[in-house]
């Protein structure tokens, strides 16, 4: 990050579950082991690695990955009672193409090589409505560089949100970044989701409070 950015790096937002039952611990330390990204840990199956960044609960990590066996998807979720519901998930449904980790999703992309992925989802990321706490949003331009960095050409980033002052700053930052293409050719582009899936819970909640959801498709264009 740029020495002058006003964009923090500094993780916000719930982490650890002020206290984590017998069977949390269990998983955490017994089960996770097996299912940590660790860089070499990912084959990529038919070249298609796809990065959930805040996966919540992993409902929609889940999905894509049961519906989808030639990729294969890495989820970053700080908050570790949602990373131990999918741990649990994709130990009992014997899921072998969800890799995990509990940092956070900056740090992750610094790690990776250019290019190395196909497609980044960020559903629901916390809006932080209040002016002095915009700095703290995951999207703002110095990650949407490095969304530009990690992404293969005509790689695709999806993001969903109900937030409205962040849906408007969303769109500046990437039409600002002319390195992408907004892909909507029709509203139902962006007030229908782009992909099937099941619901993930901050949608659930989204919808049932009449929000109105917004889901954007940016195609890397150029390198
Ligand atoms: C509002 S919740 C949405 C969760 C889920 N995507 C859904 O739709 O239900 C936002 C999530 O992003 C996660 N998050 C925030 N900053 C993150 C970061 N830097 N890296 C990874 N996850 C992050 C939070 O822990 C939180 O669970």
């Amino acid at each position: 990050m740029k020495s002058d950015s006003p964009y923090v790096s500094k993780l916000y937002g719930r982490k650890k579950s002020r206290s984590l039952n017998t069977y949390s611990q269990y998983i955490l330390k017994n089960l996770f082991p097996k299912y940590k990204f660790e860089d070499e840990s990912v084959i990529a199956i038919d070249d298609n690695i796809e990065f959930e960044i805040g996966f919540g609960y992993g409902e929609h990590l889940l999905w894509q990955a049961i519906n989808n066996k030639n990729k294969m998807f890495i989820g970053a979720e700080p908050f570790i009672s949602g990373a131990v519901n999918l741990i649990k998930e994709i130990n009992q449904k014997q899921i072998k193409n969800i890799r995990i980790s509990t940092d956070d999703a900056i740090n992750i992309l610094d790690t990776m090589a250019d290019c190395y992925l196909s497609s980044i989802y960020i559903l629901f990321p916390d809006p932080w409505p209040k002016r002095r706490h915009h700095k703290r949003r995951l999207i703002n331009p110095n990650n949407v560089d490095k969304f530009h960095r990690v992404l293969k050409k005509n790689g695709k980033i999806i993001i969903a949100s109900d937030h409205k002052g962040y849906i408007h700053s969303i769109l500046l930052d990437f039409l600002y970044d002319n390195r992408f293409d907004w892909i909507c050719e029709k509203s139902s582009d962006f007030t229908e989701k782009p992909f099937p899936s099941t619901q993930s819970k901050y949608e659930k909640k989204a919808i049932k409070n009449n929000q109105n959801p917004v889901y954007f498709t940016f195609k890397k264009i150029s390198l």
